[in-house]
């Protein structure tokens, strides 16, 4: 399986993908995208990961993340339809759940998006399902948990010098001795502190390269179902202030923590329940949260070498 990538460098960086089958655009950009797909003929899934990530700009620019996660994607959607691409796996998010009362979910729960980013995410599942219906399309929807961790073998990892999530946070506070503001203590979990669902990037790899060769087992060219949603997670849930603990034990640095509320558009949370995941792509997370966090740790200096 050899990918060939497209990404407009506004957050991706040219360094991961110098080695790679790679063109700079926009995925609205249709004669970009019949230029690739005459180049490369053989193309027969699209994996569409493009999209503005960070909820609380969400909240201050909503029609930036409309037009970038809804607007361009109806576009792309054309373009790929155009060139006869029938396979197309799609980034979802788990944060268009409303967690239930044991914060656990499955596909079949609830859909209550709590920011304009989370809301892009659905709108574009009902976007996507309704195409699948129309035309010849079959579409998997993979909502993600909360991703962590970098390449166990340090080639890639988040580029972002100053993330914005948990994890990234934490780095940075040992690494600058800055304090870590623990947002939101009150909501109704075993500790107060928020629960997620962390997951491991090469995890969260592997599914997709499982969904990728699975696909026509799951989603039949000729069968009556041309859209399923897979949860991808691992399973159990872990608090903030869990995670920090664990943190702690892997960082050999002290941390400073502070209490304070939560941020806009920040949700309880959930963890997913696996089943689906296993049956269908015949996969489960390997990786665990100590691991994530050290090969986070480990990539940070990495990352400053590389990314200049
Ligand atoms: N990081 C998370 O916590 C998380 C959780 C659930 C789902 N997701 C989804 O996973 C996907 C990937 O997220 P990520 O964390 O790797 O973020 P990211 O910002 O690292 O990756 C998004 C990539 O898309 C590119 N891009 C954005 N808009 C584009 C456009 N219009 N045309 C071409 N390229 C464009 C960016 O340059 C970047 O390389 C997104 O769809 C996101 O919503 C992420």
């Amino acid at each position: 399986m050899v990918p060939v990538i497209l990404d407009n460098l506004t957050t991706g960086r040219v360094e991961f993908v110098r080695d790679r089958i790679f063109y700079q655009g926009d995925i609205a950009d249709g004669a970009l995208l019949d230029k690739i797909f005459a180049e490369h003929p053989d193309i027969d899934a699209v994996v569409h990961a493009a999209a503005a990530i960070v909820v609380p700009e969400s909240m201050e620019q909503p029609l930036k993340y409309y037009r970038e996660n809804v607007a361009k994607s109806v576009e792309f959607v054309d373009h790929v339809l155009r060139n006869g691409c029938s396979r197309y796996l799609f980034s979802s998010s788990a944060s268009i759940y409303r967690p239930g009362d044991d914060h656990s979910v499955d596909e079949s729960s609830e859909l209550e998006p709590q920011s304009p980013y989370a809301r892009t995410k659905v709108i574009m599942e009902q976007m996507l399902a309704d195409c699948a219906r129309a035309y010849d399309l079959r579409v998997l929807s993979l909502r993600y948990f909360n991703p962590v961790g970098a390449d166990p073998k340090m080639r890639t990892g988040l580029q972002v010098r100053y993330p914005t999530h948990l994890l990234g946070k934490l780095v940075t506070a040992v690494e600058e001795d800055e304090e870590f503001l623990l947002t939101g203590v009150d909501w109704p979990t075993r500790d107060g502190s928020a629960i997620r669902d962390f997951i491991h990037v090469w995890d969260l790899a592997e599914a997709h390269v499982r969904a990728l060769r699975r696909f026509d087992e799951i989603l039949p060219r000729a069968g009556d179902r041309p859209y399923e949603v897979i949860n991808l997670g691992t399973g159990s849930g872990t608090t903030v202030r869990e995670f920090v603990t664990a943190f702690q034990a892997v960082s050999d640095k002290p941390l400073r923590v502070r209490e304070t509320g939560p941020r806009p558009g920040d949700t309880v949370g959930c963890y997913t329940r696996t089943e689906r995941a296993r049956e269908m792509l015949g996969w489960t997370a390997r990786f665990t949260l100590e691991d994530a966090i050290r090969h986070s740790l480990q990539w940070s200096p990495v990352r400053d070498a590389l990314l200049r």
